[in-house]
């Protein structure tokens, strides 16, 4: 695994000749972000060494280098979720490239169910720690001993001065954001009534099918991380809200423009 990682990173590094400054996953509520990077190279998955491949139909998936408010970032436009049946070491290679690549900081973004009852559809939430009740740990096994620890500290799982600046570019610029701890399952079904209700009593504020392996490998090779999501429905024990894939996506695109501002500015403004 180690030598196909250093493959992987060994290629991509030729290409970019750069360290990037930020490695930047598109998720659901981040997807136009590509159209506001100046880019410099864009690498097709299928044309990189070792790199999964995405299992949607017409998104064969890209990583884009270019230049974001004056700053380098590596863009992962297409993610893998474990739901799509990836293994978990699939999930999170490209995080593990993006480490020998140099890079320091990683951001995250999301769509995902809000549990928390001061939560309205299309609200936006800062990350500010997680539960990881996925099936499986990306970490569990032989510890990859050049990449990180054994034994992880997840004290700080989200960087907390990462977070003040996107909270001061949000009050800024008046976009009102939620803090909140995000809850990972593997899906693909959306949660029962009785699912969210066992999310909010744990301490969830929202619920969602992917970041956390990704942050954890981050986490294990001492990158700092960002997360912002996106609440595309609310659910709770008492609430029996319907929710569809279509609605998820209305409610991300009403409010990315929202979240594609608040982390140009936390590109711009960041300098860890
Ligand atoms: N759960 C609930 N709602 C969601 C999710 C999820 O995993 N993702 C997007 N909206």
């Amino acid at each position: 695994m180690l030598e196909k990682i250093k493959e992987t990173a060994n290629f991509i590094k030729n290409i970019i000749n750069e360290i990037p400054d930020f490695a930047i996953v598109l998720g659901s509520g981040l997807g136009q972000l590509k159209n506001e990077v100046e880019p410099i190279h864009v690498l097709k998955y299928a044309d990189i060494p070792n790199f999964p491949q995405t299992t949607v139909v017409g998104h064969g998936g890209e990583l884009i280098f270019g230049t974001l408010e004056g700053k380098k970032v590596l863009m992962m436009s297409g993610r893998f979720h474990y739901y799509e049946g990836h293994p978990i070491q699939t999930v999170v290679f490209p995080f593990r490239v993006f480490h020998l690549l140099g890079i320091k900081n990683l951001i995250v973004s999301n769509a995902c169910g809000g549990v928390n009852p001061n939560f309205k559809v299309a609200d936006v939430m800062i990350i500010n720690d997680h539960i990881n009740m996925m099936p499986e740990h990306p970490l569990r096994g032989k510890n990859l001993d050049e990449l990180g620890p054994r034994f992880v500290d997840m004290s700080e799982p989200y960087n907390k001065k990462m977070i003040e600046v996107a909270k001061n570019v949000a009050l800024d610029l008046g976009i009102k954001v939620h803090e909140g701890c995000y809850v990972a399952l593997q899906g693909p079904t959306f949660e029962t009534p009785a699912e969210y209700g066992m999310i909010k009593a744990i301490g969830g504020d929202a619920v969602g099918m992917s970041t956390v392996p990704e942050v954890i490998v981050a986490k294990h090779q001492g990158m700092d991380c960002f997360g912002i999501s996106i609440i595309t429905d609310v659910g709770g024990p008492d609430i029996a809200y319907t929710v569809s894939h279509e609605e998820v996506l209305e409610a991300a695109n009403k409010a990315m423009p929202n979240v594609i501002k608040i982390v140009k500015g936390l590109v711009k403004n960041y300098n860890g």
